[in-house]
C-alpha cells in the first residue's frame, strides 16, 4: 500500500462523479427530479460516513507504537462522531421520503472517502487525513448544490462539514506528534 501517489487519481474520479450527480438535478421543472438527486447524494453522503467508521475503527483496534493509547482514543472518538452523522443523515433522508442505503454491496463505490488500512501508527493517521480532506471537497460541494433549494439538508450538511475541519485538524496534529518522536 503507498499512500502518497494513488489517491489523486482517485480523488478526480470522486470529484467528476459526484459533480455528475449534481448536474443531474433539474431545478425548473418539478421538485421530483431535485429530490432524486438529493437523495441520491445523501445517500453517497451516508456511504461515504459509514466508511469512515469502519476505517476509524479499524485503526483504533490495530494501533500499535508509542503514541498508540492516546492515538487510539483519538481514532475511537471520530469513529463516534462520523457514527453520529451517519444517523443524521439517514434520519434526513427517511424526512425526505427516501430509504437510506445501509448496504454493505457497493458500499465503497457511493463512499467518495475510501477504506484503506494502513500498516504504521503514521500511515494510519495520513490516510485518515486523507479521507477526511475527500469528505470536505465533496461536502462542500454538496453545500454548494443544495443552496437554497434544500436549505434544512445544506445546514445540516454544512454541521457535518465542519467537524470534518475539525478531524482533518486532529490527524494533521497527530503527524506531526506521532512523526516526530518515531
Ligand atoms: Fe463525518
Ligand atoms: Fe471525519
Amino acid at each position: 500500500m503507498k499512500p502518497n501517489q494513488p489517491f489523486l487519481s482517485d480523488i478526480q474520479e470522486i470529484r467528476k462523479r459526484a459533480r455528475q450527480h449534481m448536474e443531474k438535478g433539474a431545478i425548473t421543472d418539478g421538485y421530483k427530479a431535485d429530490l432524486e438527486t438529493v437523495l441520491k447524494v445523501l445517500n453517497e453522503a451516508l456511504a461515504t460516513e459509514l466508511v469512515c467508521v469502519l476505517r476509524y475503527k479499524r485503526h483504533q483496534f490495530m494501533a500499535r507504537g508509542l503514541n498508540a493509547q492516546s492515538v487510539a482514543e483519538e481514532f475511537a472518538e471520530h469513529a463516534k462522531e462520523e457514527q453520529s452523522h451517519a444517523d443524521q443523515i439517514a434520519e434526513r433522508i427517511t424526512q425526505l421520503g427516501g430509504e437510506p442505503n445501509f448496504s454493505p454491496e457497493g458500499m465503497l463505490t457511493r463512499s467518495h472517502s475510501e477504506y484503506v488500512e494502513g500498516s504504521t501508527l503514521v500511515d494510519m493517521i495520513k490516510e485518515d487525513l486523507v479521507a477526511e480532506r475527500i469528505a470536505i471537497e465533496s461536502y462542500s460541494e454538496i453545500i454548494r448544490y443544495l443552496g437554497e433549494n434544500d436549505p434544512t439538508s445544506r445546514r445540516m450538511m454544512e454541521e457535518i462539514l465542519a467537524k470534518e475541519e475539525e478531524h482533518a485538524d486532529d490527524m494533521n496534529n497527530l503527524i506531526e506528534r506521532v512523526g516526530k518522536q518515531k
